[in-house]
């Protein structure tokens, strides 16, 4: 039977020994992927902690679970289908990544144990890279030394000549004609044509060059992390050669200062996958690999679909007569009058 330990064990294998084996390595404060992230906001910081977070080593595990970010949707649903053990890509912080309770009183509750690979599983494989269609020839992780800022520089695959290749590629390999089908129903059943939904709403798009613009040498950033205009200034000016800007994970939008130094430098500037991705492109190898390591435990994929609805259009009559009337009756009473 295997346990928790094996797979701290199996994330230490794929990291190549990126992961902690004990609090006492996290609390010496040396070990280069326990980063505390933070924005300076008093009490809102978290620190990442690559490996187990919460969970008796020992527990047995017969069934885990692969997610991007862990939530009390997560944990339900792991509770519900007899998951041992959440793996998160993002940090896992007590509260918020468990409906605002601890996390020790929610795992313990359905006995799940918890673990987290965040920084420590970035750079490790070219998929990303690959997915938006180029090589990488050269890649920092922490460019302009903030920790976290990634940038490739990469080569066009043979057969990617043009910015509509890499937007055709992104839609095939993303199987995004089954994210359209499916909100196409969704808007049907539920009677409601303009509901939008993140994999849909979110696909790539160009913001400097045509559909038949050339490609040949990119420069692969992803905004999030911090590179900055700066940053593209020198990546270009250290690698001439660039002649496209390929900003994925997360994107700029238009009148972004990234997208005014691309246009400055004469590049082509796309926008390629966004985060709500990222369980494809990162979390479905890390399941794979978890697989072949773990002999016997059964692997699932736990994947986010976040849709957007007019408020009076939500649920059916019934739900939309609860809302209305708990909030002219409890929340729109003598509060409401306060506010006049
Ligand atoms: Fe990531
Ligand atoms: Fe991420």
């Amino acid at each position: 039977m295997k346990t928790v330990k094996n797979i701290v064990k199996a994330l230490s294998t794929i990291t190549g020994g990126r992961t902690v084996s004990s609090m006492d390595e996290v609390r010496s404060g040396d070990h280069p992927f326990v980063i505390l992230k933070s924005s300076g906001i008093y009490g809102k910081e978290v620190l990442e902690i690559p490996g187990l977070i919460y969970g008796a080593p020992d527990k047995p595990v017969k069934k885990i679970a692969v997610c991007m970010t862990m939530t009390e949707l997560v944990i339900e649903l792991a509770g519900a289908t007899d998951v041992d053990a959440i793996i998160a890509h993002h940090p896992i912080a007590d509260a918020a990544s468990c409906g605002g309770v601890t996390l020790k009183n929610y795992l313990d509750l359905y006995n799940i144990a918890g673990l987290e690979c965040h920084e420590a599983f970035h750079g490790l494989h070219p998929g990303i890279a690959f997915l938006h269609g180029h090589k990488i020839t050269a890649s920092n992780i922490s460019y302009g030394g903030i920790h976290g800022n990634i940038m490739f520089i990469g080569k066009a695959l043979s057969d990617v000549h043009t910015l509509g290749d890499i937007l055709d590629r992104l839609d095939s390999f993303m199987a995004l004609d089954q994210d359209r089908q499916l909100l196409e129903q969704e808007q049907r059943i539920r009677g409601v044509p303009s509901i939008q939904e993140t994999s849909v709403e979110t696909k790539g798009f160009i913001h400097l060059g045509e559909s038949s613009s050339k490609v040949n040498n990119v420069i692969h950033i992803f905004p999030h992390t911090g590179f900055s205009p700066d940053n593209l200034k020198t990546a270009v000016h250290e690698n001439p050669e660039i002649d496209t800007v390929i900003a994925s994970i997360s994107r700029v939008y238009s009148g972004h200062e990234l997208i005014e130094t691309a246009k400055d430098l004469g590049l082509n500037f796309i926008v390629g996958n966004c985060h709500v991705m990222e369980i494809l492109e990162n979390g479905l190898p890390l399941a794979y690999a978890l697989e072949e390591l773990l002999e016997e435990v059964e692997v699932v994929l736990f994947r986010d679909r976040v849709t957007s609805t007019p408020v009076q259009e939500v649920g059916n009559k019934t739900m939309q007569g609860y809302a209305r009337n708990i909030a002219e009756a409890h929340l729109l009473g003598k509060n409401a009058t306060n506010i006049a």
